[in-house]
């Protein structure tokens, strides 16, 4: 059920999450599936109610540096000037963890991943709970990031007792994910662009081919709608290929497609990133034969579009 995010209703979401429920709620990224970090069967059922394959680790919430503690063992010197200027935000850092922490949250892992969110009902419900939320974006395996209510409603409606409704996510793509240990790696290309992580801490290892490493549980198909995906300049594409199909540009839109839609007619990345989901979403719900997505620079977060569109393409 989606219910209006209201102080009254944040309330009663943390006392369901308090009891070992399970609550879908906003974040600046995307909308996120919580539960108590601390309590293993809240946990399990996340996993339960995405149908993930495998118990992949989740990112816990936390809204300041004492409830940090509470699942850190430590904190390295190079994630300081990190958290000092991107926390509250959307930036998630691997630290070692702590004993208490349950081996379902991390998957076994000797580290979790710790975000601190800026979205103010995010921050509100976990206040309201008292203890960290572990977290995962609200949508089945492998399907595209909820960036508002009504996605996670359709996607997971059936599953999840309550949705809180705060709106559209302002970033629309997840948080950039770092590990500090042995050396700075990026995991997952995000909201936070990579280039200004550098900026503060000096270059971070990569995959082959400039990627980012791949996180456990980054499988490379993700994000999917169900209409087949595939990345292409449209205006390569013969009109008569057009018909059936919808079209994801960056800046103007395409004659001849069924649908067309265009993320930031000033070609701002942060505004596409932001619609990024939203437009996949709709475009998926119209029935179309195929949806072709143009590709972006891979600058800045370019990097993150990118990268989520050739998931979504497998
Ligand atoms: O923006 C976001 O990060 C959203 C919102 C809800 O906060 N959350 C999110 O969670 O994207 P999820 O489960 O869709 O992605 C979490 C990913 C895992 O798939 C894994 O790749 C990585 O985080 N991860 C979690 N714990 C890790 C760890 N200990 N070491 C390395 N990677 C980890
Ligand atoms: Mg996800």
């Amino acid at each position: 059920m989606i219910v209006e995010a209201t102080p009254k209703a944040v309330i009663d979401a943390g006392r369901i999450l308090r009891e070992g429920g399970v609550v879908a709620f906003p974040t600046e990224t995307v909308y996120g599936l919580g539960a108590d970090v601390f309590q293993p069967r809240a946990v399990a059922a996340i996993f339960e109610i995405k149908q993930r394959p495998s118990f992949d680790p989740l990112i816990v919430h936390v809204t300041d540096m004492a409830m940090l503690e509470r699942v850190a063992a430590r904190v390295p010197a190079t994630a300081v000037p990190l958290l000092e200027r991107f926390w509250p935000g959307p930036l998630t850092l691997v630290l070692p963890k702590r004993a208490e922490v349950p081996e379902l949250v991390t998957a076994g892992l000797s580290t979790v991943a710790v975000r601190m969110p800026a979205h103010p009902i995010a921050r509100a419900l976990i206040e309201a709970v008292g203890s960290p939320l572990a977290a995962p974006s609200a949508n089945p395996f492998g399907r595209t990031s909820p960036t508002r209510a009504e996605h996670v409603d359709r996607m997971l409606g059936r599953r999840v007792a309550l949705i809180l409704d705060g709106g559209a996510s302002e970033r629309g793509i997840e948080s950039t994910i770092v590990t500090l240990e042995p050396r700075p790696a990026l995991l997952r290309s995000g909201a936070i662009a990579v280039e200004e992580i550098e900026s503060l801490i000096g270059p971070l290892e990569r995959a082959a081919g400039g990627t980012e490493l791949r996180a456990p549980g980054q499988s490379a198909t993700h994000y999917a709608p169900a209409t087949r995906l595939r990345v292409v300049e449209p205006g390569n594409v013969p009109l008569v290929a057009r018909r059936r199909a919808g079209v994801i540009a960056l800046r103007q839109p395409f004659e001849g497609y069924a649908a067309s839609r265009v993320l930031s007619p000033s070609g701002d990345l942060r505004e596409a990133a932001a619609n990024l989901f939203k437009t996949l979403h709709e475009l998926d719900a119209m029935g179309l034969e195929r949806i072709d997505a143009q590709p972006v620079a891979e600058s800045g977060l370019g990097m993150a579009i990118m990268d989520r569109l050739r998931r979504a393409a497998c």
